[in-house]
């Protein structure tokens, strides 16, 4: 059924939904130049790392960057030094995964560490192949405490590039820079390898080490040139003349992998402009959002099949399609109540039946609270809904729409519940409740910490610190889901759940 909703203009929400964006995009424009080594990376006649992907990828293809805001006002690294994202190459999509050596010579910070792992995961879920373009000089030795030793620091990147390359996905590199230590292994253990003349380098240890370590004195060509590892120790495969050419050398190689090309999908314009977004999320974050008139601007043809309408409608589920991509859709619209878990819970086991991907769009203040509904059960009917979706085998895509709070966040498959992606709108906040309920619940223990800063919920600091996959503009929400649903390579799997409890 085609949702019908006339737009009723608001400027003041425009106002503050356009300003908040715009204030995105220009710290994007900042992130976007790099870091402080860029004029010594560009007269050594290297490519910036966003033009080595802007060249590599299919010409007037889309790159869908991930977490570009990674470890803004965390520290002074930029994107934390690595760009990640999805782009098309000879068809096929791809992980690519690049080092900015113009930040600190594209060394590793705990985020960085943080974004790579992220990337492969993608890369692992949509069963993508994946590109690094290496040039790091490995960890960034002040923080080695927070990224060296522990299960999800720097170690997890190999085992899971053994792993990808066990489960069938394929992994190409190539080095474009000098790649120390941790930095050498990313392309010893990919599938084929591809090295610069007279640009990259490769060691365990750099001359210096090297001579401390052994005494002996030798130059970096000599220890681990491009012509040494292609000639000498078989380290790399391919010899690459500069990085131009070690970019058509990526795409050659993409010939002779054989994962699926991108399929082209049909799909229809919602009847209503995405950009009057901008007019219905509220300034007001107390505000109740129109749900049904921001799904009229994220559907194809606004169609949308609703599932128990009159039933638990603080919770509206129903099938759409997403550029062409066919969808179950969990969006908030209020507080959840346990008949609005219990719907939820329902509506995604329909959806694993029949294999259908589900789209949650996050905008949830938690669940009710209050005598009436802990007498009902509402604990057990939120356990149902936050179980559904923890053993949901389709493949899952939240959008923060709005505010995400509590165990309203898991519900609405935040981020520990695997959506494949994870993408936040401007306006969006994220915490364990608001900063009036922490302070009120802090004080009644008497306690006199204080409640953390709101700034810490916004969607600035959730992207900074990887929470999300990125900030994404309201209005371009349907081709940011329609590109992530077109990457997915995964075999179906069957959904099991465990002890639902009645
Ligand atoms: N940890 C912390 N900072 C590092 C670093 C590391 N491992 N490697 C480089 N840096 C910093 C430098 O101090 C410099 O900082 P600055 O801009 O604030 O002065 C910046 O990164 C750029 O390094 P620089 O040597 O000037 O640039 P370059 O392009 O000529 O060389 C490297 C880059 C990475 C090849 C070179 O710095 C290097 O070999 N580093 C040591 C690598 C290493 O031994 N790693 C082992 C850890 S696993």
């Amino acid at each position: 059924m085609p949702l019908v909703s006339p737009l009723i203009p608001n400027a003041a929400n425009h106002a503050v939904n356009k300003a908040l964006y715009d204030a995105y995009e220009n710290i994007l424009t900042t992130l976007h130049q790099g870091g402080k080594g860029r004029l010594k990376h560009e007269e050594r006649g290297k490519l910036f790392v966003r033009d080595r992907i802007k060249h590599l990828i299919d010409p007037g293809s889309a790159f869908l960057e991930l977490s570009p805001l990674a470890a803004w006002q965390v520290y002074d690294a930029p994107c934390a030094g690595i760009i990640t994202g999805i782009g098309q190459i000879e068809g096929r999509a791809a992980v690519i995964i690049a080092n900015d050596a113009t930040v600190k010579g594209g060394t590793y910070f705990p985020l960085t560490v943080k974004k790579h792992l992220r990337a492969q995961t993608i890369a692992f879920e949509n069963h993508l192949p994946l590109v690094s373009l290496v040039d790091s000089g490995g960890a960034y030795l002040p923080l080695q405490a927070e990224l060296f030793a522990d299960r999800e620091h720097f170690g997890r990147i190999f085992y899971n590039q053994a792993n990808l390359s066990a489960h069938k996905i394929p992994h190409i590199a190539a080095v474009f820079g000098s790649c120390t230590a941790g930095g050498a292994y990313v392309p010893a253990m990919a599938d084929e390898t591809i090295i610069i003349k007279n640009q990259g380098t490769l060691f365990l240890g750099g001359p210096p080490l090297v001579k401390a370590a052994t005494g002996e004195i030798v130059t970096a060509e000599e220890l681990g040139g491009a012509r040494m590892h292609c000639q000498t120790s078989g380290v790399t495969d391919h010899l690459a003349e500069n990085d131009h050419d070690a970019l058509v050398l990526i795409r050659r190689l993409f010939r002779h992998i054989t994962t699926p090309k991108l399929l082209e999908h049909h799909a229809d314009a919602p009847l209503y402009d995405p950009k009057e977004l901008l007019d219905l999320i509220p300034a007001n974050p107390k505000e109740a959002f129109p749900i049904y008139a921001i799904l009229a601007r994220l559907l194809d043809r606004s169609e949308f099949d609703e599932f128990k309408p009159l039933y638990g409608q603080t919770l509206v589920c129903g099938f759409a399609s997403i550029m062409g991509h066919h969808v179950g859709i969990l969006a908030n619209n209020g507080v959840l109540f346990g008949e609005s878990a219990q719907k939820g819970t329902h509506f995604i086991q329909l959806c694993c039946q029949r294999g259908i991907p589900l789209v949650f769009l996050q905008n949830i203040t938690g669940f009710m609270v209050g005598r009436a509904v802990e007498h009902a059960g509402i604990a057990k009917e939120g356990a149902k809904l936050v179980h559904a979706v923890a053993c949901a085998s389709v493949p899952k895509y939240t959008i923060m729409i709005g505010s995400s709070y509590g165990a309203g966040n898991y519900g609405m498959c935040g981020r520990a519940f695997d959506p494949r992606f994870l993408f936040t709108w401007p306006n969006s906040s994220i915490a364990v409740m608001g900063r009036d309920q922490a302070q009120s619940v802090l004080s009644t223990i008497e306690s006199t910490d204080t409640a953390s800063p709101t700034n810490e919920s916004t969607a600035i600091y959730s992207s900074a610190h990887l929470w999300d996959d990125g900030i994404i503009p309201p209005w371009k929400t349907r081709e940011y889901l329609g590109l992530a649903m077109s990457t997915n390579q995964s075999p179906a799997v069957d959904s099991r759940f465990g002890v639902l409890r009645m």
